[in-house]
Order: C-alpha cells, then structure tokens, then sequence
C-alpha cells in the first residue's frame, strides 16, 4: 500500500560521522544482499562526481542511495534501497523524486539506471524508460534513462 507522507518529513543527507556512515553502508548491505540482488560493495564513495546520501523520515533513517555524475548532463542513481520493514509505502518513490532534485542542482538533465528485473516495474512507474545508456551488457540487468524536467 502506497501511503501519502509529507514531502517536509523527507531529507537527504551526506553521511558525516562515522555512526552515519555505518548506517548508510548497513542499510545497503541489508537491503541489498538480503534481496539477493548482487555484490553491494562499490567504492570509492567520495570520490569525484560521487555523492552518497542517507535518506531520513523524521528521525528514522530509512534508506540509502548513490548519485554518480557520469558525464556532463548525466547521472547515475546507484545501490537505490529502501528498508526492508519500509518499503512498499511511497518511500522508494520519495527517495528517487529527492535524488533527482539533488542531480538537477548538481547540472543534471537526465538520471539513468541499472534495474532489476523485479526493480523495472518500481522505475517504470516513476517515468524512466528502458533504453540502453551504457555499452556495456550486463546479464539480467534492465537499463533505464528519464530525462528530467
Ligand atoms: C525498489 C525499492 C527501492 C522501492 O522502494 P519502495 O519504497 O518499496 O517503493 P514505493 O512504495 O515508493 O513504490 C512506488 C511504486 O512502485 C511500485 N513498486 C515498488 N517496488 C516494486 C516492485 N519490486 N515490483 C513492482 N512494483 C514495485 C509500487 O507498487 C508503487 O506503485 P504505485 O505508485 O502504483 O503504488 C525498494 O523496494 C527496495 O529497496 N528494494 C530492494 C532493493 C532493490 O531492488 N533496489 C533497486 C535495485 S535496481
């Protein structure tokens, strides 16, 4: 069930302190390895053009993401995860609306995707369109792209 939360109640913030930082690389690896979904460990967090988030709902950290400036104009919305115990309530939706706000400040006119199979349906439904963006062919992943407006 999609429930309706208050846009106020959202954040998006850079991990600082070390206990931010446990929780966004937990949030990743529960979510993302108890899905069964593939290898979670990306590095390099803070490397040029990279800017990992923790998503807040008031006081509960509640997921995690990864906006990557590939190339002028592009980014890529890395490791998307909600919580297991939040998800499937319009949080995932809120989480992608706030990253690509985040990619519009950062020159951005369009965000692109490697999806799950399982995953296209929740991207399709926030406008992206599957079209490869990327020549590199990976089994069993769906591209996507949504230009932003
Ligand atoms: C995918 C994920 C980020 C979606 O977040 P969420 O909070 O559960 O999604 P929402 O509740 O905001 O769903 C938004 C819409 O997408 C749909 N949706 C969400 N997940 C879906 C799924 N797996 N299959 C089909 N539709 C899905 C919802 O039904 C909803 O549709 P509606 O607006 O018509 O009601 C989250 O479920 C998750 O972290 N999953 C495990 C990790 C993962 O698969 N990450 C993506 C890797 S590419």
């Amino acid at each position: 069930m999609t429930l309706v939360f208050a846009a106020g109640r959202y954040r998006l913030s850079l991990p600082e302190s070390p206990d931010h930082w446990e929780l966004y690389h937990r949030i990743r690896r529960d979510v993302l390895l108890e899905a069964q979904k593939y290898a979670v460990e990306l590095r390099d967090e803070l490397a040029p053009g990279h800017h990992p988030r923790l998503l807040w709902l008031d006081e509960h950290p509640i997921g995690s993401i990864r906006v990557d400036v590939l190339a002028p104009g592009r980014a890529a919305l890395r490791l998307v995860a909600i919580h297991s115990e939040w998800q499937r309530k319009g949080h995932g939706s809120a989480l992608l609306s706030l990253a690509e706000q985040l990619a519009r400040d950062l020159g951005c006119h369009e965000t692109v995707v490697y999806a799950t199979p399982e995953a296209a349906r929740f991207y399709s439904k926030a406008s992206y369109a599957e079209e490869d963006w990327d020549d590199t062919y990976v089994s069993g992943i769906v591209q996507m792209v949504k230009r932003l407006g």
